[in-house]
C-alpha cells in the first residue's frame, strides 16, 4: 500500500535556492582566509619521460614565494602529471615561480590513441603491456545459443572520452592547527576525502576534517582525495599557513579524469519472433594509464537471454587516468546495446519497442538471478511511447521525403540506485521548537538540503523552510559519497528514521500533556492533535518545550532484504531531424520516463532528468577530446574547442515518473536518480537518427562528418 504524503512527492523549491541564485552561497572558490597563500602546480609537458634532475632553488628565492616542493620522482606518464608545486602570496607570483623550477627530462616514446596502443611494438605504457583483462562473464552456452538462432548480427559501437567539465573547477584549501588538518574542498564526498587524506599523509582520520559548503558539480570527478588536495595539505604544513589551490579550466581538461572510451562489439542471436538466444560482447575500453570502465551490465541484466558471454579489456595509453563519470560503464554499454537492439529489430522486421517487450524479464541477470522487488520498465515503455506518439514513427527508416528527415527512436535504462544501509543522520529538536537535520552528506548541486528538509518536515508536520540543514562536514554523522545515485535512498531514509523517533517522543510528551493515549496523537500542520477531539491540541513549539533541553535523535538507513534485486529503470524516447546535406542532427523532443520508486521532490527530480538528458545529448552529438599523437599533447583544453551543448542545442524535454514505491527497499520506498537519466539518451538519439535517415551511426559523438560519411556509404550500397 502506498502512504499518502503532503510534501513528499510534490514540487518543492530548493530551500537554499535564493541563496544560490543571488550569489550568497559560498563555493570553495569563494573562500579565503587570513594569511592564505596560493598554490600552483608544475605539470609534465611530456606524455612519457624520466625526470633526470630538478632544481627548486631559483623558485624558492623568488620574492613572495613561501614554499616549493617536488612531488614527483622517476617517470612521468602523461602530459599534466604533477611534478612540483609552489605556494606564494598571490597567484601571479606562484605562476612566475613555476617558470623558475628547472626540470631536466629524458623524453621517452609515448602512445595516446588506444588503437595505436594495441598494435604490435607500440611503446609500453605499463611494463606488463598495454592490454589487460578487465572483466569476464559467462552464463549458459553462447555457442549453443547462436546455433539455435534464426537471425544473428554482429556490430561494433564506439564511445569517445567525455570530460566531466564541472561548472566549478576542482579546488581545495588546506589549513593546519597544530596536528589538526582542515580542508575546504570542492568534493562529492567529505568522508571519503577525509579518509584519503589521512592515508596519503600518514595521519589518523581523527585529525582530518573536510568541509564542503556549496559545489558546482562533480559528476564523479570529485569522489576521492585528489592529488592537488594532498599537495595543498603539504604546502600548508610547510608554510604553517592556509593554502588554496584552484585548478584552471585547462588543468581541469587535462588531469582530473574523464569517462573512459569504449569499443564494444556485440554479437546477438534471436529467433524469428525476436526471442534472444545468445548475446556476446567484447569491449576494449581506455582510461589512460588507469583501467577502463566495465560496460556489460546493461547487456547482461536488462533483457532475458539465457546465454551470454562477456570479455572486457583495458587498453593503456599515456593520458591521465580515467574516472567514474555519471553512470560509469552503463553509459557506454547502453549506447552499444540499445543501438544493437535497434539494428536487430530492423533485421527481424520488428518494431524495436516490441523486440524489447518480447525479451522483458522480471528478474535480475536474465533467468539466473533473483526477482526484482519492483520494476516499472514496462510502464516506462507505455507512458513514453504514448507521449512521444510512437505510432507515428517511420515504419521504414529514412522514408520521409526532402533533405531534412525526421525520425523517432528509443532506448532502455537500467542502473542500481538502492542506497547504502548504515547511512546516519541526526535530528535535533530544540525546546524553542526549532529543528535541525544533520548529516555528513553533501550537496553536489542536486538539492540535498531540500531533500532532507522535505523528509524531516513531512514527518514532523512542519514546512521544509522550518528545518535547518547541516551537511558538508566530515565531523557530521557518516554518509556515503554523493555519487552512484546513492544520496536520496541513503540520506532520505536516515533522516526519516531520525524524524520518526523525534515524532514518537513528541507524541508521547503531548499525550501526557493532553491526557490521551500517544497513539491518538497526530502530528500535522505544526500541531500535535488528539485525533478524537481536534480542539485538544498542542502546538509543535509547546510540545518541543516539554523536551526541556535540545535533544538529538539518531537515524540510520536500515538494511534491505537480499532476497530481492533492486534497480532503477527507465526509457527515453527521442525525436530528431537530420539535415542530409549538412549532416547536422537537431534533437526536437525527448520524453524521459523513469521508475525510481517514490519521488521525494518532483521539482528537483525533474531537474536531475533535464540535467542527465542535457549531458547525454551533449556527449552524443558534440563532445570529443582531441589528442596529438606526435607531441603527446591534448589539443582542446578549453570550452571553446571542446564542444558542449548550449541552450540553443536543447530540445523540449518531458520528464515523466512512473508512480511507484518500493517499501521493501527503505522506509520511504525511494531509489536513486542521479545517474539513470544519463544512461539511455545517446542511444535513443542514435536510434532516432537511424529511423530518420536509414543508416546507423555507431559512434559518439555523432558529428556531421560521421553522418555524411554514413549517408555516402549507404548511397554507395544502393
Ligand atoms: Mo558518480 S560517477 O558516482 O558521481
Amino acid at each position: 500500500m502506498k502512504t499518502e504524503y503532503k510534501i513528499i512527492g510534490s514540487s518543492v523549491p530548493r530551500v537554499d535556492g535564493e541563496k544560490i541564485v543571488t550569489g550568497r552561497a559560498p563555493y570553495t572558490h569563494d573562500l579565503s582566509f587570513e594569511g592564505m597563500l596560493y598554490g600552483k602546480i608544475l605539470r609534465s609537458p611530456h606524455a612519457c619521460a624520466e625526470i633526470v634532475s630538478m632544481d627548486l632553488t631559483p623558485a624558492k628565492n623568488y620574492p613572495g614565494v613561501k614554499a616549493v616542493i617536488q612531488v614527483k620522482e622517476g617517470r612521468v606518464r602523461y602530459v599534466g602529471e604533477q611534478v612540483a608545486a609552489v605556494a606564494a602570496v598571490d597567484e601571479e607570483t606562484a605562476e612566475e615561480a613555476l617558470k623558475l623550477i628547472k626540470v631536466e627530462y629524458k623524453p621517452l616514446p609515448h602512445v595516446l590513441m588506444y588503437e595505436k596502443a594495441m598494435e604490435q611494438g607500440a611503446p609500453k605504457v605499463r611494463d606488463s603491456g598495454n592490454i589487460d583483462k578487465l572483466a569476464e562473464y559467462t552464463r549458459g552456452n553462447v555457442e549453443k545459443g547462436f546455433a539455435e538462432a534464426e537471425v544473428t548480427l554482429e556490430r561494433t559501437y564506439k564511445t569517445s572520452v567525455e570530460i566531466h567539465h564541472t561548472a566549478e573547477t576542482h579546488g581545495s584549501i588546506a589549513q593546519w592547527e597544530e596536528d589538526q588538518l582542515t580542508v575546504w574542498d570542492s568534493t562529492q564526498a567529505v568522508h571519503n576525502v577525509k579518509a584519503g587524506l589521512a592515508e596519503a599523509l600518514g595521519i589518523p582520520g581523527s585529525k582530518v576534517r573536510v568541509i564542503k559548503h556549496y559545489m558546482g558539480g562533480g559528476f564523479g570527478s570529485k569522489l576521492e582525495a585528489n592529488d592537488y588536495t594532498i599537495v595543498a595539505a603539504k604546502l600548508a604544513k610547510e608554510t604553517q599557513r592556509p593554502v588554496k589551490i584552484i585548478l584552471t579550466r585547462r588543468e581541469n581538461s587535462m588531469c582530473v579524469g574523464y569517462r573512459p572510451s569504449s569499443q564494444i562489439t556485440i554479437k546477438g542471436g534471436a529467433k524469428k519472433d525476436g526471442t534472444l538466444t545468445a548475446l556476446s560482447m567484447k569491449n576494449y575500453t581506455c582510461g589512460g594509464i588507469g583501467p577502463g570502465d566495465e560496460c556489460s551490465t546493461p547487456l547482461l541484466d536488462i533483457y532475458k537471454c539465457p546465454n551470454a558471454k562477456v570479455q572486457e579489456f583495458s587498453v593503456f595509453v599515456n593520458t591521465c587516468e580515467g574516472r567514474a563519470m555519471r553512470a560509469p560503464g552503463h553509459v557506454q554499454g547502453a549506447f552499444a546495446l540499445e543501438g544493437f537492439m535497434e539494428e536487430l529489430a530492423a533485421e527481424l522486421g520488428m518494431d524495436p519497442l516490441e523486440l524489447r517487450l518480447k525479451n522483458y524479464t522480471a528478474k535480475n541477470e536474465g533467468d539466473t538471478g533473483i526477482v526484482y522487488s519492483s520494476k516499472g520498465l514496462d510502464q516506462c515503455y507505455k507512458l513514453g511511447s504514448e507521449k512521444i506518439g510512437w505510432a507515428a514513427r517511420n515504419k521504414k527508416p529514412g522514408e520521409t521525403a526532402g533533405k531534412i528527415k525526421r525520425g523517432m527512436g528509443m532506448a532502455s535504462q537500467i542502473w542500481w540506485g538502492d542506497g547504502v544501509p548504515g547511512t546516519l543522520a541526526d535530528l535535533k529538536v530544540y525546546p524553542d521548537g526549532s529543528v535541525e537535520a544533520i548529516c555528513g552528506t553533501q550537496d553536489l548541486g542536486t538539492g540535498t538540503r531540500t531533500l532532507m528538509a522535505v523528509v524531516a518536515a513531512e514527518t514532523l508536520g512542519l514546512e521544509p523552510q522550518d528545518i535547518t540543514i547541516k551537511i558538508g562536514n566530515s565531523d557530521y554523522p557518516w554518509a556515503p559519497v554523493s555519487g552512484g545515485s546513492l544520496t536520496a535512498p541513503s540520506v532520505g531514509p536516515a533522516v526519516r528514521d531520525a524524524a520518526l523517533k523525534a515524532a514518537e517522543r513528541l507524541r508521547n510528551l503531548a499525550a501526557k500533556k493532553l491526557k490521551v493515549e500517544a497513539s491518538d496523537i497526530v502530528i500535522e500542520n505544526k500541531k500535535l492533535t488528539d485525533k478524537n477531539k481536534p480542539e485538544n491540541a498542542l502546538s509543535f513549539k509547546d510540545a518541543a518545550k516539554e523536551l526541556r533541553q535540545e535533544t538529538v535523535f539518531h537515524g540510520e538507513r536500515a538494511e534491505h532484504p537480499s532476497t530481492f534485486a533492486f534497480n532503477t529503470f527507465g526509457a527515453h524516447f527521442a525525436e530528431v531531424e537530420v539535415d542530409t546535406e549538412t549532416g547536422q542532427i537537431r534533437v526536437k523532443r525527448i520524453v524521459a520516463v523513469h521508475e525510481v520508486g517514490r519521488v521525494l521532490n518532483k521539482l528537483t527530480a525533474e531537474s536531475q532528468v533535464i540535467g542527465g538528458v542535457t549531458q547525454g545529448l551533449s556527449a552524443g552529438l558534440f563532445e570529443e577530446r582531441i589528442l596529438d599523437e606526435a607531441t603527446g599533447k591534448l589539443v582542446n583544453l578549453n570550452l571553446h574547442d571542446y564542444k558542449i551543448a548550449t541552450s540553443m542545442d536543447m530540445p523540449e524535454i518531458i520528464p515523466i515518473f512512473v508512480d511507484m514505491t518500493d517499501p521493501r527497499l527503505n522506509n520511504l520506498g525511494n531509489k536513486g536518480l542521479g545517474e539513470p537519466p544519463r544512461i539511455p539518451i545517446s542511444g535513443a538519439i542514435a536510434n532516432a537518427v537511424y529511423n530518420a535517415i536509414g543508416v546507423h551511426i555507431r559512434e559518439i559523438p555523432m558529428t556531421p562528418d560521421k553522418v555524411l560519411k554514413a549517408l555516402k556509404a549507404k548511397e554507395a550500397r544502393s
